[in-house]
């Protein structure tokens, strides 16, 4: 079953890249900095108007869950990449990169996993993982999101990271662990750490920009191999970016050599007006002041949306609107027309 899929998939992506390449946007001017979006890899099977939209805008893909752990080790002793070459294949034949997706995060594990005991396993099991992983698509995969969300939600004191298998057998040292065993496995890829919450006014934010920094700081000290903070940019629409917090929290990075790139931007519309022209309009000001404010301290090296239409978004999954209308979170509406949030991201990189 799943290798006819295989076969089906790749056929049918394969098709349409022949047909797909002059595209309307062949005439369009060429950005500074590459927009990419998440990917789902039935919708890309499925849905030739996605696969359209996505080559026409895109120069980076990520696929949204194909390179998880609960995807890629179905069992101990096995690696499906499937959904991760078959995007990769689409990337390649519409002049893409693909970036990866995550080799290290609390959630998204297989039940398996939870019988991983000791620091000793677990480093094996760590390090097994991403040798595998990143070196399946050495040379071809430019940047890598290392460790994703290892901030404690409400980080206080010495309690500032994220409770996690790794955490819990390897103590904090996992993080330099994933860093230098990613770097190992492909040397020349942008590793990255990825965090979520980092961008608002307010206390907890700014303490999750504080602990981020610590740890970057700590993993410079001991001369690990970091390249960049990403911004997950899950914003929330009634909650204002921290304009000055986010771009003195970029210098920092900066004069530590590290970059910073924005990796699942979209703007969660539960609590934005009905009204769509105002509700569009909010967004699009949300992420104009995000990408402002991390623009005037460094120039980001992507910006990544998590979906490019509101057809194929997670929000609705966890947050539904009251008037019972179909969330709005990313640049392009469900018909894959353009909504001012993909004005802002083409002002963003550049394309003018
Ligand atoms: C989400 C996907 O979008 C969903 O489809 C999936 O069911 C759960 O994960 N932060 C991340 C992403 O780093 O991996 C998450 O993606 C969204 C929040």
């Amino acid at each position: 079953m799943r290798r006819r899929d295989f076969v089906q998939g790749s056929l049918a992506v394969a098709a349409h890249a022949a047909l797909q390449m002059p595209a309307a946007n062949a005439a369009a001017p060429p950005r500074q900095i590459p927009y990419g979006s998440a990917v789902r890899g039935d919708a890309l099977v499925d849905d030739p108007a996605y696969r359209t939209a996505l080559a026409d805008y895109c120069q980076l893909v990520v696929p949204e869950g194909g390179l998880k752990w609960d995807t890629v080790r179905p069992s101990e002793d096995r690696f499906d990449f499937y959904e991760g070459d078959k995007l990769l294949a689409f990337a390649e034949q519409n002049g893409m990169k693909m970036r990866g997706h995550t080799l290290i995060w609390y959630a998204a594990m297989p039940d398996w996993t939870s019988s991983i005991r000791g620091g000793k396993a677990a480093e094996k099991a760590l390090t097994k993982h991403i040798r595998t992983v990143v070196g399946q698509y050495k040379g071809r995969v430019p940047s890598w999101d290392v460790i994703n969300e290892a901030i404690a939600e409400d980080p206080r004191g010495s309690d500032y990271l994220r409770p996690n298998l790794w955490l819990e057998n390897m103590g904090k040292g996992y993080i330099e662990s994933a860093f230098r065993q990613a770097a190992e496995a492909d040397p020349k890829v942008q590793l990255v750490i990825n965090e979520y919450d980092i961008e608002c006014v307010g206390e907890q934010f700014k303490n999750r920009r504080n602990a981020l920094l610590r740890v970057v700081r700590d993993l410079r000290d001991r001369d690990a191999p970091i390249h960049a903070v990403g911004f997950q940019g899950h914003l929330k629409g009634e909650h204002e970016i921290d304009k000055e917090g986010v771009s003195s929290f970029v210098a920092e990075l900066k004069a530590m050599n590290v970059d910073v790139l924005v990796t699942e931007l979209d703007v969660i519309d539960k609590f934005l007006p009905s009204d769509e022209k105002q509700r569009d309009d909010v967004i699009a000001g949300r992420v104009t002041d995000l990408l402002q404010a991390i623009s005037d301290a460094n120039r980001p090296t992507a910006i990544l949306t998590w979906g490019i239409s509101d057809r194929y978004t997670w929000v609705p999954m966890y947050f539904t609107r009251d008037d019972g209308s179909p969330n709005r979170p990313l640049p392009l509406d469900r018909d894959y027309k353009v909504k001012p949030l993909m004005k802002v991201i083409d002002r963003f990189t550049a394309r003018v």
